[in-house]
Protein backbone atom coordinates (compact mmCIF):
# COMPACT_ATOMS: atom_id res chain seq x y z
CA UNK A 1 0.00 0.00 0.00
CA UNK A 2 1.39 3.36 -0.69
CA UNK A 3 1.75 5.43 2.15
CA UNK A 4 -0.84 8.03 1.48
CA UNK A 5 -3.25 5.12 1.68
CA UNK A 6 -4.99 5.02 5.31
CA UNK A 7 -7.48 1.88 4.75
CA UNK A 8 -7.26 -0.80 2.26
CA UNK A 9 -9.52 -3.77 2.05
CA UNK A 10 -8.75 -6.76 0.28
CA UNK A 11 -11.15 -9.51 -0.83
CA UNK A 12 -13.23 -9.08 1.88
CA UNK A 13 -16.09 -11.84 2.87
CA UNK A 14 -18.05 -11.66 5.63
CA UNK A 15 -21.36 -14.07 5.72
CA UNK A 16 -24.43 -14.71 7.89
CA UNK A 17 -24.13 -18.40 8.42
CA UNK A 18 -28.04 -18.98 9.28
CA UNK A 19 -29.99 -22.33 9.71
CA UNK A 20 -32.03 -21.62 6.32
CA UNK A 21 -28.67 -20.93 4.57
CA UNK A 22 -25.65 -18.68 3.66
CA UNK A 23 -26.34 -15.19 3.11
CA UNK A 24 -23.27 -13.86 1.61
CA UNK A 25 -23.72 -10.20 2.61
CA UNK A 26 -20.15 -9.42 1.48
CA UNK A 27 -18.73 -11.53 -1.04
CA UNK A 28 -14.87 -10.13 -2.68
CA UNK A 29 -15.13 -6.30 -1.38
CA UNK A 30 -11.95 -4.34 -2.30
CA UNK A 31 -11.36 -1.00 -2.07
CA UNK A 32 -8.42 1.68 -0.87
CA UNK A 33 -9.00 5.56 0.72
CA UNK A 34 -6.49 7.34 0.79
CA UNK A 35 -6.03 10.46 3.29
CA UNK A 36 -8.28 13.24 3.76
CA UNK A 37 -9.71 11.11 0.96
CA UNK A 38 -14.40 10.94 0.80
CA UNK A 39 -15.34 7.66 -0.69
CA UNK A 40 -18.41 7.11 -1.56
CA UNK A 41 -20.29 3.49 -1.02
CA UNK A 42 -23.50 3.79 -2.70
CA UNK A 43 -25.99 0.84 -3.78
CA UNK A 44 -29.68 -0.04 -3.36
CA UNK A 45 -30.87 -1.07 0.25
CA UNK A 46 -29.56 -4.68 0.91
CA UNK A 47 -26.47 -4.98 -1.01
CA UNK A 48 -24.12 -4.99 1.84
CA UNK A 49 -22.81 -1.55 3.01
CA UNK A 50 -23.63 -1.68 6.13
CA UNK A 51 -22.27 -5.06 6.44
CA UNK A 52 -19.10 -4.13 5.01
CA UNK A 53 -18.86 -0.71 7.80
CA UNK A 54 -19.50 -3.43 10.37
CA UNK A 55 -16.89 -6.07 8.95
CA UNK A 56 -14.20 -3.32 9.32
CA UNK A 57 -15.35 -2.01 12.67
CA UNK A 58 -15.44 -5.38 13.33
CA UNK A 59 -18.95 -4.88 14.85
CA UNK A 60 -20.64 -7.35 13.63
CA UNK A 61 -24.12 -8.00 14.87
CA UNK A 62 -24.85 -11.23 16.82
CA UNK A 63 -26.34 -14.53 15.31
CA UNK A 64 -23.91 -16.31 12.75
CA UNK A 65 -22.10 -13.54 10.87
CA UNK A 66 -18.58 -13.99 10.46
CA UNK A 67 -15.84 -12.52 8.61
CA UNK A 68 -14.07 -15.54 7.12
CA UNK A 69 -11.51 -13.87 4.26
CA UNK A 70 -9.84 -10.95 3.54
CA UNK A 71 -7.60 -8.62 5.03
CA UNK A 72 -8.63 -4.52 6.88
CA UNK A 73 -5.16 -2.87 6.29
CA UNK A 74 -5.50 0.10 8.55
CA UNK A 75 -1.90 2.53 8.76
CA UNK A 76 -0.10 -0.91 7.91
CA UNK A 77 -1.92 -3.04 10.12
CA UNK A 78 -4.57 -5.46 9.01
CA UNK A 79 -6.88 -4.82 11.66
CA UNK A 80 -8.56 -8.41 11.27
CA UNK A 81 -5.80 -9.93 13.07
CA UNK A 82 -6.47 -7.55 16.15
CA UNK A 83 -7.50 -9.26 19.85
CA UNK A 84 -10.45 -8.00 20.94
CA UNK A 85 -8.59 -5.60 23.27
CA UNK A 86 -6.41 -3.80 20.33
CA UNK A 87 -9.30 -3.86 18.23
CA UNK A 88 -10.99 -1.61 21.57
CA UNK A 89 -8.19 0.56 21.11
CA UNK A 90 -8.32 1.22 17.67
CA UNK A 91 -11.94 1.86 17.74
CA UNK A 92 -12.75 6.04 18.12
CA UNK A 93 -8.88 7.03 18.03
CA UNK A 94 -8.46 5.65 14.29
CA UNK A 95 -11.33 4.33 13.28
CA UNK A 96 -14.65 5.66 14.01
CA UNK A 97 -18.32 4.90 12.81
CA UNK A 98 -21.02 7.16 13.34
CA UNK A 99 -24.33 5.44 12.89
CA UNK A 100 -27.23 5.16 10.06
CA UNK A 101 -29.94 5.82 12.86
CA UNK A 102 -29.26 8.09 15.67
CA UNK A 103 -32.09 7.21 17.98
CA UNK A 104 -30.34 3.95 18.46
CA UNK A 105 -27.13 4.89 18.73
CA UNK A 106 -27.80 7.11 21.84
CA UNK A 107 -28.72 5.99 24.71
CA UNK A 108 -32.01 7.60 25.85
CA UNK A 109 -31.39 6.96 29.99
CA UNK A 110 -27.97 9.01 29.63
CA UNK A 111 -27.21 13.05 29.31
CA UNK A 112 -25.43 14.08 26.31
CA UNK A 113 -22.81 14.76 28.06
CA UNK A 114 -22.69 11.74 29.62
CA UNK A 115 -22.45 10.19 26.54
CA UNK A 116 -20.24 12.25 25.27
CA UNK A 117 -17.51 12.04 28.25
CA UNK A 118 -17.92 8.06 28.38
CA UNK A 119 -16.28 8.05 24.45
CA UNK A 120 -14.10 10.74 25.44
CA UNK A 121 -12.70 8.71 28.15
CA UNK A 122 -12.05 5.82 26.95
CA UNK A 123 -10.23 7.89 23.80
CA UNK A 124 -8.20 10.44 25.99
CA UNK A 125 -7.19 9.19 29.74
CA UNK A 126 -7.36 12.54 30.95
CA UNK A 127 -8.58 14.44 34.28
CA UNK A 128 -12.46 14.83 34.80
CA UNK A 129 -12.40 18.92 33.77
CA UNK A 130 -10.48 18.15 30.71
CA UNK A 131 -12.94 15.35 29.43
CA UNK A 132 -15.75 17.84 30.40
CA UNK A 133 -14.15 20.59 28.10
CA UNK A 134 -13.07 17.97 25.11
CA UNK A 135 -16.77 17.31 25.44
CA UNK A 136 -17.83 21.20 24.90
CA UNK A 137 -15.50 21.56 22.32
CA UNK A 138 -16.74 18.65 20.25
CA UNK A 139 -20.41 19.74 20.53
CA UNK A 140 -19.07 23.16 19.62
CA UNK A 141 -17.20 21.79 16.64
CA UNK A 142 -20.35 20.57 15.29
CA UNK A 143 -22.03 24.02 15.56
CA UNK A 144 -24.24 23.18 18.65
CA UNK A 145 -24.68 26.50 20.07
CA UNK A 146 -24.47 26.63 24.12
CA UNK A 147 -22.70 23.64 24.22
CA UNK A 148 -22.97 23.87 28.40
CA UNK A 149 -26.02 23.79 28.70
CA UNK A 150 -26.81 20.77 25.90
CA UNK A 151 -24.35 18.75 27.91
CA UNK A 152 -27.12 18.17 30.39
CA UNK A 153 -29.76 17.35 27.96
CA UNK A 154 -31.15 14.22 27.11
CA UNK A 155 -31.74 12.63 23.48
CA UNK A 156 -35.31 12.82 23.58
CA UNK A 157 -34.97 17.41 24.40
CA UNK A 158 -33.10 17.49 20.74
CA UNK A 159 -34.08 17.82 17.34
CA UNK A 160 -33.42 14.73 14.71
CA UNK A 161 -30.88 17.00 13.03
CA UNK A 162 -29.22 18.04 16.73
CA UNK A 163 -28.95 14.04 17.87
CA UNK A 164 -27.30 13.34 14.33
CA UNK A 165 -24.78 15.98 15.07
CA UNK A 166 -24.18 14.22 18.41
CA UNK A 167 -23.54 11.31 17.01
CA UNK A 168 -21.24 13.28 14.70
CA UNK A 169 -19.37 14.89 17.65
CA UNK A 170 -19.18 11.42 19.63
CA UNK A 171 -17.59 9.64 16.11
CA UNK A 172 -14.85 12.18 15.66
CA UNK A 173 -13.90 13.05 19.39
CA UNK A 174 -11.08 10.52 19.62
CA UNK A 175 -9.81 12.70 16.20
CA UNK A 176 -9.84 9.36 14.18
CA UNK A 177 -8.17 8.88 10.69
CA UNK A 178 -10.68 7.22 8.93
CA UNK A 179 -14.35 8.08 9.92
CA UNK A 180 -17.26 5.54 8.18
CA UNK A 181 -20.46 7.56 7.78
CA UNK A 182 -23.28 5.26 7.15
CA UNK A 183 -26.33 6.72 5.51
CA UNK A 184 -25.59 9.43 7.95
CA UNK A 185 -28.39 11.74 6.75
CA UNK A 186 -31.31 9.18 6.22
CA UNK A 187 -33.35 10.32 8.82
CA UNK A 188 -33.32 13.60 8.69
CA UNK A 189 -35.54 16.29 6.00
CA UNK A 190 -34.00 17.64 3.08
CA UNK A 191 -32.80 21.18 4.55
CA UNK A 192 -30.56 19.07 7.66
CA UNK A 193 -30.00 17.16 5.54
CA UNK A 194 -27.92 19.14 4.13
CA UNK A 195 -26.72 21.13 6.56
CA UNK A 196 -24.88 18.10 7.82
CA UNK A 197 -23.45 17.69 4.85
CA UNK A 198 -21.78 20.88 4.51
CA UNK A 199 -21.05 20.39 8.30
CA UNK A 200 -18.72 16.96 7.66
CA UNK A 201 -17.47 18.00 4.62
CA UNK A 202 -16.20 21.07 6.46
CA UNK A 203 -15.02 19.04 9.24
CA UNK A 204 -13.45 16.99 7.04
CA UNK A 205 -11.37 19.44 5.07
CA UNK A 206 -10.52 21.15 8.96
CA UNK A 207 -9.15 17.58 10.01
CA UNK A 208 -7.78 15.78 6.89
CA UNK A 209 -9.53 13.25 8.19
CA UNK A 210 -10.84 10.30 5.30
CA UNK A 211 -13.86 9.05 5.15
CA UNK A 212 -16.25 6.13 3.76
CA UNK A 213 -19.87 7.67 2.96
CA UNK A 214 -22.00 5.22 2.52
CA UNK A 215 -25.51 6.24 0.97
CA UNK A 216 -27.98 4.84 -1.58
CA UNK A 217 -28.47 8.00 -2.78
CA UNK A 218 -26.04 9.56 -5.87
CA UNK A 219 -26.86 13.20 -5.26
CA UNK A 220 -25.36 12.89 -1.93
CA UNK A 221 -22.31 11.07 -3.52
CA UNK A 222 -21.90 14.27 -6.02
CA UNK A 223 -21.90 16.63 -3.47
CA UNK A 224 -19.84 15.10 -0.81
CA UNK A 225 -17.06 12.15 -2.66
CA UNK A 226 -13.88 12.27 -4.42
CA UNK A 227 -13.89 8.56 -5.54
CA UNK A 228 -17.32 6.40 -5.26
CA UNK A 229 -17.40 2.62 -5.38
CA UNK A 230 -20.61 1.19 -6.65
CA UNK A 231 -22.05 -2.01 -4.61
CA UNK A 232 -24.48 -4.66 -6.29
CA UNK A 233 -25.15 -7.97 -4.21
CA UNK A 234 -22.28 -7.41 -2.07
CA UNK A 235 -19.71 -6.77 -4.52
CA UNK A 236 -17.72 -3.54 -6.06
CA UNK A 237 -18.98 -3.16 -9.48
CA UNK A 238 -17.46 -0.10 -10.00
CA UNK A 239 -15.20 2.23 -8.80
CA UNK A 240 -13.63 5.42 -9.79
CA UNK A 241 -13.38 9.53 -9.41
CA UNK A 242 -17.23 10.60 -8.99
CA UNK A 243 -16.30 13.39 -12.04
CA UNK A 244 -15.28 10.12 -14.21
CA UNK A 245 -18.27 7.47 -13.14
CA UNK A 246 -20.79 10.62 -13.89
CA UNK A 247 -19.38 11.48 -17.10
CA UNK A 248 -18.68 7.69 -18.05
CA UNK A 249 -21.02 5.54 -15.99
CA UNK A 250 -19.17 1.96 -17.63
CA UNK A 251 -20.99 -0.65 -15.85
CA UNK A 252 -24.99 -1.30 -16.40
CA UNK A 253 -25.84 -0.90 -13.20
CA UNK A 254 -24.12 2.21 -12.31
CA UNK A 255 -25.73 3.42 -15.43
CA UNK A 256 -29.13 2.63 -14.22
CA UNK A 257 -28.54 4.29 -10.85
CA UNK A 258 -27.66 7.71 -12.20
CA UNK A 259 -30.27 7.61 -14.89
CA UNK A 260 -32.71 7.27 -12.23
CA UNK A 261 -31.15 10.09 -10.42
CA UNK A 262 -31.25 12.54 -13.54
CA UNK A 263 -35.01 11.27 -14.05
CA UNK A 264 -35.65 11.90 -10.49
CA UNK A 265 -34.61 15.88 -10.64
CA UNK A 266 -36.85 16.07 -14.48
CA UNK A 267 -40.45 16.68 -14.33
CA UNK A 268 -41.85 13.19 -13.96
CA UNK A 269 -42.06 13.19 -10.00
CA UNK A 270 -41.97 9.47 -10.38
CA UNK A 271 -39.62 7.59 -7.89
CA UNK A 272 -36.65 6.40 -9.57
CA UNK A 273 -36.58 2.45 -10.31
CA UNK A 274 -34.73 -0.30 -11.66
CA UNK A 275 -36.09 -2.79 -13.42
CA UNK A 276 -36.13 -6.12 -11.79
CA UNK A 277 -34.85 -7.35 -8.11
CA UNK A 278 -31.14 -7.85 -7.19
CA UNK A 279 -30.78 -11.31 -6.65
CA UNK A 280 -31.04 -13.64 -3.04
CA UNK A 281 -28.09 -13.18 -1.37
CA UNK A 282 -28.12 -16.78 -0.37
CA UNK A 283 -28.51 -17.91 -4.30
CA UNK A 284 -25.96 -15.91 -5.88
CA UNK A 285 -25.65 -16.28 -9.58
CA UNK A 286 -22.43 -17.88 -10.84
CA UNK A 287 -21.27 -15.26 -13.61
CA UNK A 288 -21.77 -11.50 -13.10
CA UNK A 289 -24.95 -10.61 -10.57
CA UNK A 290 -26.21 -7.68 -12.31
CA UNK A 291 -26.43 -10.46 -15.61
CA UNK A 292 -30.63 -10.97 -14.91
CA UNK A 293 -31.71 -7.78 -14.39
CA UNK A 294 -29.22 -6.46 -17.47
CA UNK A 295 -29.63 -5.32 -21.27
CA UNK A 296 -26.71 -6.41 -22.53
CA UNK A 297 -26.74 -9.55 -20.96
CA UNK A 298 -24.96 -12.48 -22.68
CA UNK A 299 -24.23 -16.30 -21.97
CA UNK A 300 -20.73 -15.43 -20.96
CA UNK A 301 -22.28 -12.69 -18.36
CA UNK A 302 -24.30 -15.48 -17.44
CA UNK A 303 -21.47 -17.60 -16.71
CA UNK A 304 -18.21 -16.48 -16.00
CA UNK A 305 -17.94 -13.43 -13.52
CA UNK A 306 -16.16 -10.59 -15.23
CA UNK A 307 -12.72 -9.36 -14.48
CA UNK A 308 -12.07 -5.90 -13.32
CA UNK A 309 -11.75 -3.90 -16.59
CA UNK A 310 -9.66 -0.35 -16.53
CA UNK A 311 -11.69 2.26 -18.68
CA UNK A 312 -8.41 4.66 -17.08
CA UNK A 313 -5.98 4.48 -14.45
CA UNK A 314 -8.50 5.24 -11.48
CA UNK A 315 -11.65 4.01 -13.02
CA UNK A 316 -12.21 0.50 -13.19
CA UNK A 317 -16.07 -1.73 -13.53
CA UNK A 318 -16.59 -5.33 -13.79
CA UNK A 319 -17.99 -6.00 -16.93
CA UNK A 320 -18.05 -8.07 -19.97
CA UNK A 321 -18.87 -5.68 -22.26
CA UNK A 322 -15.25 -3.64 -21.51
CA UNK A 323 -13.38 -6.92 -22.57
CA UNK A 324 -10.90 -5.94 -25.16
CA UNK A 325 -12.25 -7.67 -28.18
N1 LIG B 1 -28.60 -9.54 11.24
C1 LIG B 1 -28.68 -10.13 10.04
N2 LIG B 1 -29.02 -11.43 9.92
C2 LIG B 1 -29.07 -12.04 8.72
N3 LIG B 1 -28.80 -11.43 7.55
C3 LIG B 1 -28.50 -10.12 7.59
C4 LIG B 1 -28.42 -9.40 8.83
N4 LIG B 1 -28.05 -8.13 8.55
C5 LIG B 1 -27.92 -8.06 7.20
N5 LIG B 1 -28.18 -9.26 6.63
C6 LIG B 1 -28.10 -9.60 5.21
O1 LIG B 1 -27.04 -8.88 4.65
C7 LIG B 1 -27.46 -8.17 3.51
C8 LIG B 1 -26.76 -6.84 3.46
O2 LIG B 1 -27.24 -6.02 4.50
P1 LIG B 1 -26.74 -4.54 4.72
O3 LIG B 1 -25.27 -4.52 4.66
O4 LIG B 1 -27.39 -4.06 5.97
O5 LIG B 1 -27.33 -3.78 3.46
P2 LIG B 1 -27.27 -2.22 3.10
O6 LIG B 1 -26.55 -2.16 1.80
O7 LIG B 1 -28.70 -1.80 2.94
O8 LIG B 1 -26.59 -1.52 4.23
C9 LIG B 1 -28.97 -8.04 3.61
O9 LIG B 1 -29.55 -8.10 2.35
C10 LIG B 1 -29.34 -9.24 4.43
O10 LIG B 1 -29.63 -10.33 3.58
MG1 LIG C 1 -27.28 -0.05 5.55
Amino acid sequence: MNTQTVLEVRNLHTHFFLRRGIVKAVDGVSFTLARGEVLGLVGESGCGKSVTALSIMRLLPRGGARTIQGQIWLDGTDILTHTPRQMRDVRGRKISMALQDPQTSLNPVFTIGAQLREALMRRLRAAQAAITQAAIAALRAVDIAAPEQRMGQYPHQMSGGMKQRVVGAIAISGHPDVLIADEPTTALDVTIQLQYLKLLKRLQQDTNMAILFITHDFGVVARMCDRVAVMYAGRIVECGKVTDVFAHPSHPYTKALIASVTKLKGSSGRLPTIEGQPPSLMDIPIGCRFAPRCPHAEQRCRDIYPPSFPINDTHTADCWQLAPS
